[in-house]
């Protein structure tokens, strides 16, 4: 799997605007259009004036029609900011079909339709006129999003049946949390025909302090790091955490990628996304430190293109077959946009409000009375469980205090009797701690994730 996907280790850099050929006339947003049997169907919506979002919806072959167990609909947001839903989470992840072309056994399909997209604008197929139509903040990315929603759902009354339930990774926990206020204040204003089904939290950069602090104490008891690394990690927290208390954002953000920086050498190249492994493209040996932060902060770092063959996930060049085969079968992609896994550009935007957290926005939702569930995997780094563990601490929620205080139950899947994960649910609040699994949970725990995602959105379909 390739993997400089989501909040990667990418480092503030000016980068070549490749974005920027868009005139008015090439823009005219194509119509939607689809397969023939209605099985797919995928188009650009233009959320504003020149912000063009593509999305890509699959209808789960398994729907059924019982007003009773309504079919629910999955809304795939991926992380970066910049990654692409609808390259990365369905040909990689959770869709119909892996990287070859092959289908994919575990796909979210046999539990519900899936509805991909490329967000923010800039990411993957979608696309803006002009680059200051680029969203700098998560609560713009959400407003796009909400507008997408509109078009797609309110024409439909089919779909206005079915629960959504906005499912993220990574970076996209921080939209799927903005996008869920945006979309439930759309919902009461009868802007939006939409039943909110709840917002699944999958590895997500809820609160990028919490994550940042729980890296060094992790990778020291864990052996990884000694305690000269640990003693550097903690005072980079401290300047980060000065940062956002001071609201300095892209302070925050280059003390971030330094902090990554010094992660990677300390542990002779810890792999984020599971830290069991190695990145294994270690290159520069590090310098002198101040040194080593002035280059750090200048350079858009491209270790984590080295691949990863995931369990069970061949290996295909997605920049390929999106550029391709996909693009040719699409048949509404404009000539000057090429695919890409991660943009730069949309990354570089959006740095601001990258270590910005949104615990307050999970407290207004639990309160409201949405379901939320998180999930993480035992051995990631980037959003560890820990952190996770520790932003959940801080919700002032007033269930919390008995969520905390319940055991959870062991989770196994098919007729494996090994441990695959544990869960506790309180009211709303859900929590699944998946094991063996790193940063991508689907990828690397497809059966006990399709298991999961059938209960959360408590599909007709059981297994
Ligand atoms: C495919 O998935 C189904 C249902 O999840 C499972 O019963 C079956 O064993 C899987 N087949 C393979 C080849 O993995
Ligand atoms: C992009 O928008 C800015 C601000 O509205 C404007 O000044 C600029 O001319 C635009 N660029 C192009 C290529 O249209
Ligand atoms: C509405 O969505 C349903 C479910 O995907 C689909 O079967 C139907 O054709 C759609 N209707 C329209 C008018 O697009
Ligand atoms: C929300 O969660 C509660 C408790 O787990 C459950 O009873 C309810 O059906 C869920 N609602 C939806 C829309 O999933
Ligand atoms: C601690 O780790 C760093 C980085 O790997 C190394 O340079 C240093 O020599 C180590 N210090 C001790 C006391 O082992
Ligand atoms: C899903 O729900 C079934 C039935 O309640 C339960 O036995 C199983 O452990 C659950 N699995 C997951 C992964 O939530």
């Amino acid at each position: 799997m390739r993997k400089p996907h989501f909040l990667g280790l990418l480092v503030i850099s000016i980068v070549s605007t490749v974005l920027s050929h868009f005139h008015g006339g090439l823009a005219m947003a194509a119509p939607a259009t689809g397969t023939q049997d209605g099985s797919e169907r995928w188009g650009y919506t233009q959320v504003r004036p020149g912000a063009h979002m593509f999305w890509w919806y699959y209808k789960s072959p398994f729907r059924t029609q019982n007003p009773n167990k309504p079919w629910p609909i999955i809304l795939w947001l991926q992380g970066g900011p910049g990654a692409s839903g609808v390259g990365i989470g369905n040909f990689e992840e959770i869709g119909p079909l892996d990287t070859s072309l092959n289908p994919r056994n575990s796909t979210w399909l046999r539990k519900a339709d899936l509805l991909f997209v490329d967000n923010p604008v800039g990411t993957g197929y979608s696309f803006v006129e002009n680059n200051t139509l680029l969203v700098n903040t998560d609560d713009e990315a959400a407003r796009d999003l909400t507008r997408l929603l509109i078009a797609i759902f309110n024409r439909n009354k089919t779909l206005q049946k079915s629960p959504l339930y906005i499912v993220a990774e990574s970076y996209g926990g921080k939209y799927a949390v903005t996008l869920g206020l945006s979309a439930l204040k759309a919902i009461k204003a009868g802007k939006l025909k939409l039943i909110l089904g709840g917002i699944v939290l999958g590895d997500s950069w809820i609160s990028p302090e919490d994550f940042v602090a729980s890296w060094g104490p992790l990778l020291k008891d864990l052996s990884r790091i000694n305690n000269s690394g640990l003693k550097i990690s903690n005072s980079l927290v401290e300047e980060i955490k000065q940062h956002i208390a001071n609201g300095e954002m892209m302070e925050a953000t280059k003390t971030w990628s330094f902090l990554e920086r010094v992660i990677i050498y300390t542990s002779n190249d810890v792999d984020f996304y599971n830290f069991l492994l190695d990145t294994g493209s270690i290159h520069e040996p590090m310098i002198a430190t101040e040194q080593f932060r002035k280059f750090s902060n200048k350079r858009y770092s491209r270790y984590l293109d080295s691949l990863r063959v995931s369990a069970g996930a061949k290996e295909g060049d997605l920049h390929t077959l999106m550029n391709d085969v996909i693009r040719k079968k699409l048949g509404i992609i404009p000539k000057d946009v090429e695919w890409t896994d991660v943009s730069d550009l949309v990354f570089e935007y959006s740095n601001v409000d990258f270590m910005r957290p949104r615990i307050d926005e999970v407290d207004i939702l639990l309160n409201a009375g949405v379901n939320i569930t998180i999930y993480n995997g035992q051995l990631d780094l980037i959003c560890s469980t820990k952190g996770t563990e520790a932003w959940v601490e801080k919700l002032k929620w007033q269930g919390l205090k008995t969520f905390l205080k319940m055991d959870r139950s062991p989770l196994y899947c098919a007729n494996d009797k090994t441990t695959k994960g544990f869960f506790k649910s309180y009211k709303n609040l859900q929590f699944y701690w998946i094991l063996n699994s790193g940063h991508f949970v689907p990828v690397d725990q497809p059966c006990i994730s399709l298991d999961m995602v059938g209960n959360i959105t408590q599909s007709p379909v059981t297994s």
